[in-house]
């Protein structure tokens, strides 16, 4: 990543409050670029608001609530107003709904996490197409998981998760499809098994180490990985 300030990159990361989320802004600040990083709540955004010392206003913190199509397009109604490119698209926000068991999944809670963990990611890109089309080497991250993989499903576990990002899969590629003539590279990645909220305290990586093969992943992206499904290190996940 250039970390010239002129030239340095502007990303937009969802749920950037807590987990992946806040370890994405931390290191792309790192990194030198400017960050748009969204959060449910900013006023209570602390360790959000604690990187802005250090970041030399290339930090600016927005609220979004990604369950709302309405916001979604509010949101990029007010970036569109600035008429500032956007060049990285990170779609974090995520929900891992716990303790289902096959004969009592609930509809609301599917359904949410449809909305969460698809939809949104979806509608965001849609909404902010215009604004990627000016960006320099604009690239979407659509941050999946292995559990929404086909290949891979073994047992009936987080069915509300799984399909919601089997969903999000199917999403990226055809947001690859339609953005690729304009140039915009558009992945799904999974981060691996990280220790965060979600993850938990037993998981395999540290958040640094996850993110960091992310991010060098994205920079890394070409047009023959236009709507790949990618692990942190870069390798592919089968569907
Ligand atoms: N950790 C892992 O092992 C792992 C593995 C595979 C994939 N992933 C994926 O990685 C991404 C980040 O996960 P994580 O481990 O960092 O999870 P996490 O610690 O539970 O954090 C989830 C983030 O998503 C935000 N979020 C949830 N619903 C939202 C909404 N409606 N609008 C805006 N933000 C919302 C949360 O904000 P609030 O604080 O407001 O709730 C929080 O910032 C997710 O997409 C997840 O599915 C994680």
């Amino acid at each position: 990543m250039n970390s010239h300030p002129e030239t340095a990159p502007t990303v937009l990361i969802t749920g950037a409050n807590r987990g992946l989320g806040l370890e994405f802004t931390r290191r792309l600040l790192m990194r030198g670029a400017h960050v748009l990083a969204a959060c449910r709540e900013p006023a209570r955004a602390d360790r959000l608001h604690a990187l802005s010392d250090d970041a030399q206003d290339r930090l600016e913190i927005l609220a979004l609530d990604v369950a709302s199509p309405t916001a979604i397009t509010a949101l990029a109604r007010s970036l569109g107003k600035r008429n500032q490119p956007l060049d990285w698209l990170i779609n974090n926000a995520g929900v891992l709904p716990s303790g289902e068991r096959f004969g009592e999944i609930d509809a609301d809670v599917l359904d949410h996490s449809v909305r969460v963990n698809a939809l949104a990611p979806f509608l965001l890109v849609q909404s902010l197409a215009p604004l990627l089309r000016r960006g320099r080497s604009p690239r979407v991250a659509n941050v999946s998981s292995v559990l929404g993989s086909m290949a891979r499903c073994d047992a009936f576990r987080t069915p509300s998760y799984a399909i919601a990002k089997a969903a999000l899969n199917m999403a990226s590629v055809l947001l690859a499809r339609a953005l690729a003539p304009d140039g915009v590279r558009v992945v799904a990645l999974h981060p691996g098994w990280v220790k965060t909220d979600m993850g938990g305290p037993d998981a395999e990586l540290d958040r640094a180490v996850s993110v960091d093969g992310m991010l060098d992943t994205i920079e890394r992206l070409t047009p023959e990985t236009d709507g790949a499904f990618l692990d942190y290190r870069g390798e592919p996940v089968p569907w």
